[in-house]
């Protein structure tokens, strides 16, 4: 009897978030890496190490600790909302990315809330509207760290199918139609969508999807307000073409989106640091959590943001960062034209900016990690991502799994041509192995 107690007493019994949440599957595929270092990685969405602004941020600090005064202020508590400074240097930036004022867009440094990077703003609104079995709508394929962190949260993720053009707003609408004739629509929460350069298809949405989204989640806010959260991680990181406006700059009055922005990609990881504009409602809500989770980010992290900001070499860096990732696009679209199969049913996106290309194969090809392409590229030496991580279910429970992600921040450039010729590799072994007929090439571009 004593015995089975002690056992009992032994048990861990953890909530039904925690058993709801998954590990998150980039962690094995860091393991991976770790484990063979000499594995060529076109999966990891790091920043490339050797853009990092080691001078900038070394000459940064040097400034705030040569300032006792200032070095106290940096190394004290700060506020659950962030630094006053810090969110009227990024509401004057977000001003600059979107060549209008703030006031148009129904914001203030006041709507602003500073998070430990913007995955920190991703949870904490999705924590503050979701209770489980709420409805979100995303993309097909979507940023599978955040679709995971809403699975933990209880969400019935939701997804629409993606084409050149961003996220298909037309089947938004049409999902939105279903839920109200079968009495669903107040359990739909919130629209994800990453506008600029999406992780993990190097997409944009279009500037007239922009405006629909918005409609429709006005049209549809009938019982309550449906938010739109605007993931725009890579905005900056634009290689051709024009600026967009934000799918924010649609909503004047500033109430059904959420825009969220970080210095993650565009600067450094390391300070981790996001910023995020909001309805005050929400944003009071959302400080609540933050309070209970840290009570405010990292200060001397958002000093560093500050003084970058301020000096310029924020903007000096962004251009370097540019020129540099441009350069690794090229090699990664010119490596898969000279070494990928020639089949209409092989295509890639041609991403405008960000960090990836996702790659469509026949759909007999399995991509996904337990499957043989996925063990023989290992083998080869260069590892991807799955594209089986990015998607929801259909209705039959059915996940796609000839997809994968090819991400060209962390390789080196020189290892970008090796490594696609490897994976190029392995797509033609499959493709013999599988007596596949060979279709003729039409066009690389999806
Ligand atoms: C689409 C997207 N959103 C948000 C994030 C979160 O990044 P961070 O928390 O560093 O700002 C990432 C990181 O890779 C991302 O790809």
């Amino acid at each position: 009897m004593l015995q089975k107690n002690d056992n009992l007493a032994k048990e861990l019994v953890l909530s039904a978030k925690a058993a709801r949440t998954k590990e998150q599957p980039i962690s094995y595929l860091i393991q991976v890496v770790i484990n063979n270092p000499t594995i060529i990685n076109l999966a990891a969405g790091l920043v490339d190490p050797l853009t990092l602004p080691v001078e900038e941020v070394k000459s940064i600090t040097n400034r705030l600790f040569s300032n006792t005064a200032r070095g106290q202020t940096v190394l004290q508590y700060d506020t659950t909302q962030g630094l006053a400074d810090l969110r009227k240097a990024v509401l004057a930036h977000m001003e600059k990315l979107e060549g209008m004022p703030a006031s148009k867009m129904g914001i203030s440094a006041d709507e602003l809330m500073i998070t430990n990077g913007s995955q920190q703003a991703l949870y904490l609104i999705g924590d503050v509207l979701i209770d489980p079995g709420d409805i979100v709508i995303a993309a097909n394929p979507s940023y599978f760290v955040y679709t995971g962190a809403l699975h933990s949260l209880g969400a019935r993720v939701l997804a629409v199918p993606m084409d050149d053009n961003g996220m298909d707003v037309d089947a938004v609408e049409k999902i939105l139609e279903r839920l109200e004739r079968s009495g669903e629509l107040p359990r739909v929460k919130m629209i994800y969508c990453t506008s600029y350069f999406d992780n993990p298809t190097g997409l944009t949405l279009s500037t007239d999807r922009r405006k629909k989204l918005v409609e429709v989640a006005k049209r549809f806010s009938t019982s309550h307000r449906i938010m739109i959260l605007e993931d725009a991680a890579y905005r900056e990181l634009r290689y051709d073409g024009e600026a967009l406006p934000s799918i924010k700059s649609y909503d004047p009055e500033n109430k059904y989106t959420i825009i969220s922005h970080t210095f993650s990609k565009p600067f450094a990881p390391g300070i981790k640091l996001g910023y995020s504009a909001m309805p005050i409602d929400l944003l009071h809500a959302c400080l609540q959590q933050k309070g209970n989770h840290d009570f405010g980010s990292a200060n001397i992290s958002q000093h560093i943001a500050l003084e970058t900001l301020r000096d310029g070499s924020y903007y000096k860096h962004v251009e370097l960062l540019k020129k540099s990732y441009a350069v690794k696009r090229d090699a990664v679209l010119a490596a898969l034209d000279k070494h990928m199969p020639k089949r209409d049913d092989i295509t890639w996106t041609r991403t405008k900016g960000g960090l990836y290309v996702w790659i469509t194969l026949p759909s007999f090809f399995d991509t996904s990690r337990s499957a043989q392409m996925f063990q023989s590229c290992l083998h080869t030496g260069v590892i991807y991502v799955p594209g089986e991580y990015c998607y929801q279910p259909d209705e039959n429970g059915r996940i796609p799994t000839n997809h994968l992600r090819l991400s060209f921040g962390a390789v080196p450039i020189e290892k970008i041509e090796p490594g696609i010729e490897m994976l190029s590799r392995v797509v033609k072994e499959y493709l013999a192995s599988n007596n596949a007929p060979t279709a003729a090439r039409v066009g690389s571009a999806v």
